[in-house]
Parts: C-alpha cells; sequence; structure tokens
C-alpha cells in the first residue's frame, strides 16, 4: 500500500487538507468537490482518489485517472476580488512545478497550466470558481501522473510521461501530496503578489521565446510567445502586431524559422 489514507493525510497538517475525502474510485475529485463546495465545505476540503473513471480535463477532455496517480481537487475559499481568481491556475502550476522538482523531475510550465518533462505532459491542473458571494469558491484540481506507466492513461498517452518513467522508481504518493500541498498553501498565499509568482512562472516556463499556435473561440494565432502580461496572459507577437491571449490550447511548434 501506498500511505495514503484520511487520517495520514490529515496529519500532514496542511491548511489545504483541513477535511479529506477519500475514495477508492469515484467518477471524477473536481464534480465531487463541486458537490461538497456548494454544501458549504470549508476552505481547506480536500477530495482524493485512487481511481476516477471519469476525470475531467480542460476544455471537456477526459483525463485518464489509472490507480497509482495523484488525482485531486481542492476547495479553495479565497478573499480575493472575483476578477483575480483567475490568478489561481498559473499560481498552482509554480507550486506544483516547485514541488515536482524536489522529486528531481525537471517539470517546466507550458502556458497556460501544463506541467511538462521534455515536452511530455506530466500534470494538468484545472481551477473552476463557484458559488456567489459571500460563498464564492474555486475547486482546484490536479492531476500528477506519478506511479502509472503512460500507455496506462489512455487517449492521451502519446504525449503523457510519468514521474515513474522520469526517475526510472515509484515516488511515495504520500510524501507527494504533501510537497504539492506545502508548496500550493504558499503560492496561493500570495496570490495578492503576483509579480513574485509571474517572476517565479518565468523561471520555469517553458513557452515564452517559443513559436506557438493558440486556439481560443474556434480561431488560431500563430506568432511568437513574446511575455507574460501582469495577469498572466500570454502576448504573442503576430505578423499584424502583439495579440494577447487569456485562455486556450497552446501548441509549441517546430523552432525552425524563428
Ligand atoms: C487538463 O486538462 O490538463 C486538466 C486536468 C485536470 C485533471 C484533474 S485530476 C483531479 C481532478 N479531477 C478531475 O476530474 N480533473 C482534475
Amino acid at each position: 500500500m501506498d500511505g495514503l489514507n484520511r487520517l495520514s493525510m490529515e496529519s500532514i497538517g496542511s491548511p489545504l487538507a483541513v477535511r479529506v475525502d477519500f475514495h477508492e474510485e469515484i467518477g471524477s475529485t473536481q464534480q465531487r468537490a463541486r458537490e461538497l463546495a456548494r454544501e458549504n465545505a470549508p476552505h481547506g476540503t480536500l477530495v482524493i482518489s485512487r481511481v476516477q473513471r471519469s476525470g475531467r480535463g480542460r476544455l471537456g477532455r477526459n483525463w485518464g485517472s489509472p490507480p497509482g496517480g495523484l488525482w485531486m481537487s481542492v476547495v479553495l475559499r479565497l478573499d480575493l476580488a472575483p476578477h483575480l481568481t483567475p490568478r489561481v491556475t498559473p499560481a498552482a502550476a509554480v507550486g506544483v512545478a516547485k514541488a515536482l522538482r524536489g522529486f528531481g523531475v525537471e517539470a517546466r510550465i507550458k502556458w497556460p497550466n501544463d506541467l511538462l518533462v521534455k515536452e511530455r505532459k506530466v500534470c494538468g491542473i484545472l481551477a473552476e470558481s463557484g458559488g456567489r458571494d459571500p460563498d464564492r469558491f474555486v475547486v482546484l484540481g490536479i492531476g500528477i501522473n506519478a506511479n502509472v506507466d503512460p500507455q496506462d492513461l489512455g487517449a492521451s498517452s502519446g504525449h503523457a510521461t510519468t514521474l515513474r518513467s522520469e526517475l526510472g522508481r515509484d515516488v511515495d504518493l504520500l510524501e507527494l501530496l504533501g510537497a504539492v500541498l506545502r508548496n500550493l498553501d504558499f503560492e496561493i498565499g500570495r496570490l495578492r503578489d503576483f509579480g513574485a509568482i509571474m517572476d517565479d512562472w518565468r523561471a520555469l516556463d517553458c513557452t515564452l521565446g517559443r513559436r506557438v499556435r493558440v486556439r481560443r473561440f474556434g480561431e488560431a494565432v500563430e506568432g511568437k510567445a513574446l511575455d507574460l502580461g501582469p495577469e498572466g496572459q500570454l502576448i504573442i507577437q503576430t505578423d499584424s502586431g502583439p495579440v494577447e491571449v487569456f485562455e486556450g490550447d497552446v501548441e509549441h511548434l517546430r523552432q525552425e524559422g524563428l
């Protein structure tokens, strides 16, 4: 066994795991965390499952979630103006990247929120807001391909890697969870100091300086990824001038022609 159980996880003592809802198998931790948030679950309610039958990714995609991964969603109740909640995703990307690096994995951030190792995805992040004042919440979902073989990840396996493949060994999931929660709590605690988070992002980024194609709202924007704006938007130099994108699906293009 891997030491993951409700008590061991609550014993981590993280403000992001004050209440742990642990499952052997579930449809989606994200869905469950949303339900708990609507039932007034407090900040730091952590939903985690060994297996997800219907894990959800960004843009309605499936997220393969076999045993051995870290599939988790945390309910956050932040004292932050609603227009600043999009900061949660980049903050989480920075936090999880730091945690993975602590395990010796060279994780880099692909804008907006994928963690890659040598261009293959090792972790996905999904932040979703809900509720109304004073009961607003964010559910932060994180999926880390940990002790898994890439071919077991389903549809996305061709572009995916796992900690097992990168390290040639399995990691202790409780230790990994502890590192993720510690780093997340730190980044979430400084959301108001977003410039500092962006500085760390730049040091971890693998998108800036590259040719990219970003698909959003049915159109594609292509050019060189120049920089990040103050709220984490991607600034792309296109043939017709700079364009800012706040969301979208990024493809890193071949380096030729830069
Ligand atoms: C992405 O598309 O990159 C985001 C993937 C997010 C997956 C995680 S796994 C835990 C949580 N539960 C879900 O159903 N999705 C998120």
